[in-house]
């Protein structure tokens, strides 16, 4: 399974900082938005990641993560010259998802609680897409699914003026390879735009749609408004206070998922200037031994 973080946009909500560079830079508490969608992949257990963003904001992702190794993953980069839309990531990725599936994951959407739920829908991927449906109190924005009694899918609809349920599909979605080629086939929608809908709705039209609900112990917060940006952190502020634990801390997720043994994670603490964030690496290790 390869994973994929769609990390350009246009930002719109967010300019002038978007002026510089893409929002996923952007900071929550104490590290760059990006790292919490990353350590999302790493816990489910994916370690080969394509990151899509803008010429502008590449370099940096580069400067950040390099190729990954120090991470024992794999990171590469691939250009999205314009935002064409969320499903355009399967045509610029096409090379990268080769024969395999490929899970994707916005680049402004945290999820926060018990994962395990993630790392089971990965690792018992086989064949057809698995997305997710998140209570929200404001449907109007996202894709809604609406269910029949039975919990089955009956429809699927982009930013709709009357949702049919409260159902919004995060952005986090499980697919097999089919969805290169059906992003191929198609058609930008009235705004332009290569819409994630459209192919969630082909696997649904092919009988090949599931989607599982999370519940409420998990929390889903996408970060496109200062609003937004300004509660995830205050939220992740209050729990890492609280418990003294960092959350995407991608170096020690990298340690606890086993992709860098105990030698790799000291010679990594060794490489981060004295700060904050490496004196809590060096007490994950220290708590280890
Ligand atoms: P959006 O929040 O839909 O859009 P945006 O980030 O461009 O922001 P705004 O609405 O304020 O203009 O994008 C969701 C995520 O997907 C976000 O992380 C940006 C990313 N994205 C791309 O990288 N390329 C795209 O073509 C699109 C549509 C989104």
């Amino acid at each position: 399974m390869k994973g994929i973080i769609l990390a350009g946009g246009s930002g719109s909500r967010l300019y002038p900082l978007t002026k510089l560079y893409s929002k996923q830079l952007t900071i929550i508490y104490d590290k760059p938005l990006i790292y919490y969608p990353l350590s999302v992949l790493m816990l489910g257990g994916i370690q080969d990641i394509l990151i899509i963003s803008n010429a502008e904001t590449i370099p940096l992702y580069q400067k950040l993560f390099g190729d990954g190794s120090h991470l024992g993953i794999t990171i590469s980069y691939k250009e999205q010259a314009a935002p064409n839309g969320i499903a355009e990531s399967f045509i610029l990725g096409e090379e990268f998802i080769g024969n395999e599936g490929v899970t994707l994951i916005l680049g402004d959407n945290i999820f926060y609680g018990n994962l395990d739920f993630l790392y089971s829908a990965i690792q018992k991927k086989k064949e057809g897409a698995t997305i997710f449906g998140y209570r929200v109190t404001d449907p109007e924005r996202y894709g809604i699914v609406e269910f029949d009694r039975s919990g089955s899918v009956l429809s699927i609809e982009e930013k709709p003026r009357e949702p049919k349920s409260d159902f919004a599909v995060p952005g986090l979605y499980i697919y097999d390879n089919q969805v290169v080629e059906i992003s191929k086939n198609l058609k930008p929608s009235p705004r332009g735009e290569l819409e994630i809908t459209d192919v969630n709705v082909e696997y649904l039209k092919r009988r090949q749609l599931s989607v599982e609900k999370i519940g409420r112990g998990v929390a889903w917060l996408d970060t496109g408004t200062p609003e937004a940006l300004l509660q995830a952190a205050n939220f992740f502020g209050v729990i890492e206070q609280r418990q003294g634990l960092k959350i995407a801390c991608i170096e020690e997720v990298a340690f606890n998922m086993k992709f860098i043994n105990k030698q790799q994670f000291a010679d990594l603490i060794n490489s981060i200037p004295k700060s904050i964030y490496r004196a809590y690496l060096e007490k994950v290790l220290e708590d280890a031994e």
